[in-house]
């Protein structure tokens, strides 16, 4: 069996498990460390180590991670702290837990998971994830081939301000909603993104995805919409399958 170390840097909880990557299942338990406020290179550091060093393990780790992330390095940060625009996560999370880290945009693993093991198993056509969380993460694949970076909870939606600030379920805590005003929210948000890219399938990850049935009824864009079906392990056994495949190529 091929283990690999996955895991999910997200704005309010540093998670990881050991994950059989071929199967895309978790192989034991998770371990979970609060993400340190502000949560700066070095903090996060700190905690991204707690996690490695609970595992018995020294190959290479994949890493999700809540920003856009090219070749290893941050480039924003709209839920983490700023200093990290510029920084290699890679060297920083790696030198910090003595290991190779693979970093990935934290969306786009949890949709390589969900497109693998999950909802989007066999999907050839257009398809969205959706995390729904502290911010809006968004992964695009089409013909299963993700496009990376997406960011498309960043689209200008009201008064100058990015969809994530009114449809996460951070902005639906922020703002006192409640699910069904949020869920009329967030359908506002599918339908637009269905008339900019005609999607065949949405899938929605991330804590709000839980609730799925409550309000999949308000939901009314074409596309299928589905829940995702690795819950919250998505964004840890996608990072993991991101390391596994780009240990190949080093
Ligand atoms: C970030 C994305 C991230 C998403 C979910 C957004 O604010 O810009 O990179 O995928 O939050 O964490």
């Amino acid at each position: 069996m091929h283990t690999i170390l996955g895991i999910d840097v997200g704005a309010s909880g540093v998670k990881g498990a050991l994950v059989d990557v071929q199967h895309g299942k978790l192989h034991g338990e998770r371990f979970r460390v609060p993400t340190p406020q502000p949560a700066t290179p070095d903090a996060l550091a700190v905690a991204f180590a707690e996690v490695v060093a609970f595992f018995d393990y020294k190959g290479v780790v994949g890493c999700g991670f809540p920003a856009i992330v090219k070749n290893g390095v941050a480039h924003s940060a709209a839920n983490i702290d700023q200093h990290w625009i510029g920084t290699n996560i890679e060297e920083v999370l790696g030198k910090a837990s003595g290991t190779r880290v693979f970093a990935t945009n934290d969306a786009d693993a949890a949709g390589i998971a969900e497109m693998r093991h999950g909802a989007g198993k066999g999907e050839q056509g257009l398809v969205f994830l959706i995390t729904i969380g502290t911010g809006l993460g968004t992964a695009l694949f089409y013909k299963g081939v993700l496009v990376p970076n997406t960011e498309l909870g960043h689209l200008i939606w009201k008064k100058n301000k990015p969809v994530e600030a009114f449809c996460s379920s951070g902005a639906r805590e922020r703002l006192k909603i409640s699910r069904t005003d949020w869920a009329k929210r967030f359908n506002a948000y599918l339908l637009h993104l269905e008339r900019l890219f005609s999607p065949d399938l949405f899938i929605l990850g991330g804590g709000e995805s839980k609730y799925f049935e409550t309000y999949k009824n308000l939901l009314t864009p074409q596309a299928r919409v589905v829940p995702a079906q690795l819950l919250n392990n998505a964004g840890i056994i996608g990072a993991a399958a991101y390391a596994a495949e780009n240990k190949e190529t080093v």
